[in-house]
């Protein structure tokens, strides 16, 4: 090859560089000129048919034509991709107008059946009431019969109890049906005066629009030597009032029957129905939302207190009922649905922590 197709060859590779728009492009480039079957190695390949004296003087000429491609295409792949990399930056740059994604904190709420639960001992503790506990499981005579319900007592087909398998011994533990049990736990292990709140779940097999297999009731029990049924009722006055935090309730206390409270009576709230809404303390429609007695002798008697000494009364009151009253939730069945969009609506907000000095809700 003359010295002067050598000279149009060099110019035609480093325009060829110049031209390449983009690193896909430049690597063509380079193919053709340095690689195995390119045209510089096949230059290379001619000399070996040269004359020996010529071939010392070719071969530099090759070498640096070589040397001076290389460096083109180096150059320009640096160009290139740095300009690739400005391309991809402005492609990439984040949109800072988007919407942020909250934080667990943020996003998370409380159940409403949690946060209730937490409005009603916060009110409870601070007219003196101290939180007991009582498990799921309990037995026949902690449900039943130390609360005066004997076997065969037509009070149990009243419950709709969910029993377990029987144990060898005969004996048959139940899903509790009430949180009443808690009251017979409490008075066997501490002595009075006693003044205790007992929340927690409780079973019975039903299921319709306002009841639930599942659902809650706080307990509640004072025993001491001169407990009376104004005292009763001022506990339960002054409970609605806080918890509904209006200044007058409307309460309905009317005769009733449990085998281990005597007298015995179920207490009803009103409202009013405007539009989807319930109002407390207006209006004449009636919702029964506890029931609650004097405990009769008997239950002080199986469990060692002297009736002739001690008396008390008790209520149970349940939680799902009034948390529907109080935050307008129609349907019961949502409650334990898992349906996130409810708990969105309805939930409440982690750190929002119910005390009577910064307001229940
Ligand atoms: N245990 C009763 C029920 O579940 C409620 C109750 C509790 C009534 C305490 C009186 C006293 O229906």
């Amino acid at each position: 090859m003359s010295a002067l197709e050598l000279y149009s060859l060099k110019t035609e590779l480093l325009h060829a560089i110049a031209e390449a728009a983009d690193l896909a492009k430049l690597e063509e480039v380079r193919i053709a000129a340095l690689g195995r079957k390119g045209r510089i190695p096949e230059l290379m390949q001619a000399l070996g048919s040269l004359p020996p004296e010529e071939r010392k003087a070719y071969g530099q000429v090759v070498n640096s034509l070589k040397t001076a491609v290389g460096e083109a295409l180096e150059a320009r792949r640096a160009e290139l991709s740095k300009a690739a990399t400005v391309e991809k930056i402005a492609l990439e740059r984040a949109d800072v107008t988007l919407p942020v994604r909250l934080g667990p904190l943020a996003e998370g709420r409380i159940h409403p059946v949690s946060q209730v639960t937490d409005e009603i001992t916060e009110i409870f503790a601070d007219m003196g009431f101290s939180i007991a506990e009582g498990p799921d499981i309990e037995t026949d005579f902690n449900n039943f019969t130390a609360l005066n319900i004997p076997p065969e007592h037509p009070a149990r087909q009243d419950h709709d109890t969910f029993y377990f398998p029987e144990a060898p011994d005969g004996s048959r533990a139940v899903l509790r049906t009430h949180t009443s049990p808690v009251q017979i736990r409490t008075m066997l292990k501490e002595k009075p005066p006693l003044r205790i709140i007992a929340p927690g779940r409780v079973y019975r097999c039903d299921s319709d629009q306002t009841h639930t297999p599942m659902f809650h009731q706080v307990e509640g029990l004072v025993i001491d030597e001169a407990t009376h049924l104004g005292h009763l009722k001022w506990v339960l006055e002054e409970f609605c009032k806080a918890f509904f935090e209006v200044p007058q309730v409307k309460m309905r206390f009317r005769a009733s029957h449990f085998p281990f409270t005597e007298p015995s009576m179920e207490v009803d709230i009103g409202y009013a129905k405007v539009g989807d809404e319930m109002r407390i303390g207006e209006g004449d429609a009636w919702l029964e939302i506890l029931g609650c007695g004097m405990v009769h002798p008997n239950v002080l008697k199986n469990v060692g207190l002297d009736p002739s000494r001690y008396q008390g009364f008790a209520f149970g009151l349940g939680i799902d009922r009034i948390a529907m009253l109080k935050y307008g939730m129609p349907d019961l069945r949502a409650f334990f649905a898992g349906d996130l969009r409810w708990l969105t609506h309805y939930g409440f907000p982690p750190l929002a922590i119910p005390t009577l000095a910064g307001g229940l809700s």
